[in-house]
Formats: C-alpha cells, structure tokens, sequence
C-alpha cells in the first residue's frame, strides 16, 4: 500500500486509462506482489524507472509519503481495496484491470483519514514515513551512488514470514566469504540455520536474540581453532571473522533484506548456547550471530560521524 501526495490538481495519462483529472492530495494505492514483494515497493519509491503499471504514471507526478505492508495470507489487496472504498472516493479502474475491484486507487483531500483508516486495519505495518524520506535524500544527495548501500544498513529486527530463496542465500555467503583475512588464513566457518526450531531454540538461548522469533534464516559465524595463526597473531580471528559479519550485511541490505548482527565472541554464555543449540563442532567457536529476514520495519540511512571522535592530523 503506497500513500502518494499531490500537490496541485492535474489531468495525468494513465496508459489505457485515458486521462483522468487528480485531484490535489492523498492517493493510496494497493498493489500486491506475489514473491519479491520489497523489491516492488523500491521500485514505486524510486523515480527513476520504466514505466509499466497505472501507478508509475501517477508516481511520476505525485510523491510517495508512507509505505505500508501486509501479509497477503491474511488479508487480500482486493479486501483491502473493498476496504478503502466504503470510505474513499476512488480513479474508476486504477490498477484493477485484472479483478473486479472498482479501483485500486483512493483519495482522500488529507492524510489524515486515510493514514486513520489504514492504521485501524490489523496486519498492515507501516515501513517508510516522511522522515525517512527527508533523510535518505539529503545524506543520498551527498555521497557517491556506490557508498549509499554502507549508510542505508541498519540494525532491522523484524522481518516478514517471507522464506529466503536458496540462490540468495548463496550470493550472502559468496559476499560475505570475500572478506580481507590476515595472512589470508580464512580462519571461519559459516553454518547456515533455516529450521524453525533452530531458529527459536536459539533465541531461546540468547536474551538479546529474541528477534530470531521472526527470522526465517540466520548465519552463524564461526572461528575456525584449526586454522588460526599461531602466536600473537591468533587473535587476527576476530576482525577476520567481523570482516565477513560486516560482508554478509552489506550484502543482506544490497540483496532488500534486513538484518542484525547479534554478538556471541567473547560472551561465554552465548557461546554455549549457540554451541549446544547447533551441536557444533569443538574447532569451532561462535562469533557472530546474523538474524534476517525480508523486512518488516525500515530505519533512516546514516552516518554515525561525530568530530570529537575523529583527528585530522593537517
Ligand atoms: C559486536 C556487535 C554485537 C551486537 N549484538 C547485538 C545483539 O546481541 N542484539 C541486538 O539486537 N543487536 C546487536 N548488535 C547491533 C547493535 O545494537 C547496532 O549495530 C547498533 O545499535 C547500531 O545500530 P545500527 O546497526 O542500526 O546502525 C550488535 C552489534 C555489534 C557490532
């Protein structure tokens, strides 16, 4: 579900449709997809693209202010859209060529009903507000397309029940293995967790882990005991093994998932937990813990700079 805003009335072509007049003010549009359902909503966020539905002409002209997610199991887009038009007027025909809805487009003059009328519905979370907009254009205006991927991750803890495809999974670990390593050792070992119970018996070990709940997959990164340096430089394992955490979010936010890293070195008791829940090998010790999952929840992109924390040694 995306709210739009219009700022002044407008005749807009919507393809087939014709040219119907818009009103100045708020359009919410229900859309579904039926796998890939995040990547969709960035594609209406963004303004830059192919045209193909009725929203993108629309989008062309009108801003987006709120996303809003729900899970299609539980209410459909055309009960929602059915939902909407009991108290909205509505753009005959929008986005309902292939169903029998009147339209998949309402209007409200303010945002006010409409954002009411949607928040009352169970199951509907919003994603992405205004903020997050102003936000994410000034720091994105600022700095080089490539660096935009390090300023958007952010710690995401809820997820969508959305199963993770086995090729993603993959690309994260191929991302996540092309990290720098001390001497080049690869001191690591990744374990892959998938299973339900597996998932839940670990956030049942772990007090800081409880998003683990709503997870459908996680990685366990892992120190390799059989493959570290000797001497001082043994404990290299670690930044070598933060340099793959680091990877496999990157990787997580640039593929439009979410995730968290959730600590286990040097915690003893997380350690163990994580050890007895997984049944891991005695090489091996657990180092970082990654939750994700397709997300249910977006934060602002940022930096953490503060200059206190930095010298410049001119
Ligand atoms: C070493 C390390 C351990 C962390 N452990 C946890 C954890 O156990 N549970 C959790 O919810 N978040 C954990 N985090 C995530 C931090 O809380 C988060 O990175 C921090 O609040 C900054 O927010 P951001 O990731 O959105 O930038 C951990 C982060 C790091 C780097």
């Amino acid at each position: 579900m995306l709210l739009l805003k219009l700022k002044a009335k407008k005749s807009i072509r919507i393809g087939k449709l014709g040219t119907p007049s818009f009103a100045r003010g708020y359009y919410a549009y229900v859309g579904s997809a039926k796998k890939n359902g995040y990547s969709r909503l960035n594609r209406h966020w963004l303004e830059e693209k192919k045209i193909k539905w009725h929203i993108d002409y629309l989008r062309e002209e009108a801003k987006p202010v709120a996303l809003y997610v729900f899970d299609q199991e539980k209410m459909g887009e055309c009960s929602l859209a059915q939902i909407l038009s009991e108290s909205f007027n509505w753009v005959d025909k929008f986005g309902s060529s292939d169903c029998n809805c009147s339209s998949h487009l309402y209007y409200s003059q303010k945002s006010r009903p409409i954002r009411r009328k949607l928040e009352e519905q169970k199951g509907l979370v919003r994603v992405i507000g205004p903020r997050y907009q102003m936000e994410r254009r000034s720091i994105m205006k600022e700095h080089p397309e490539k660096l935009k991927l390090l300023f958007e991750r952010r710690s995401i803890r809820k997820y969508t029940e959305e199963a993770i495809p086995r090729e993603v999974l993959q690309t994260i670990l191929e991302a996540g293995l092309a990290a720098p390593s001390a001497s080049d050792r690869r001191p690591w070992h990744l374990t892959v967790i998938t299973k339900r119970e597996e998932l839940d018996a670990l956030a049942e070990a772990n007090p800081y882990g409880k998003m683990l709940k709503l997870a459908p997959a996680a990685i366990l990164v892992s120190g390799d005991q059989t493959r570290m340096r000797e001497g001082a430089g043994r404990d290299f394992w670690i930044q070598d093994c933060a340099a793959v955490t680091q990877n496999i979010l990157l990787a997580i936010q640039a593929l439009g998932l979410g995730g968290v890293w959730i600590g286990q070195h040097p915690v003893a008791e997380r350690k163990e937990g994580a050890k007895n829940v997984l049944q891991l090998a005695d090489n091996l010790i657990p180092f970082s813990l990654i939750s994700f999952g397709y997300p249910a929840e977006t934060k602002e992109a940022r930096t953490r700079l503060e200059e206190s924390q930095v010298a410049w040694r001119n």
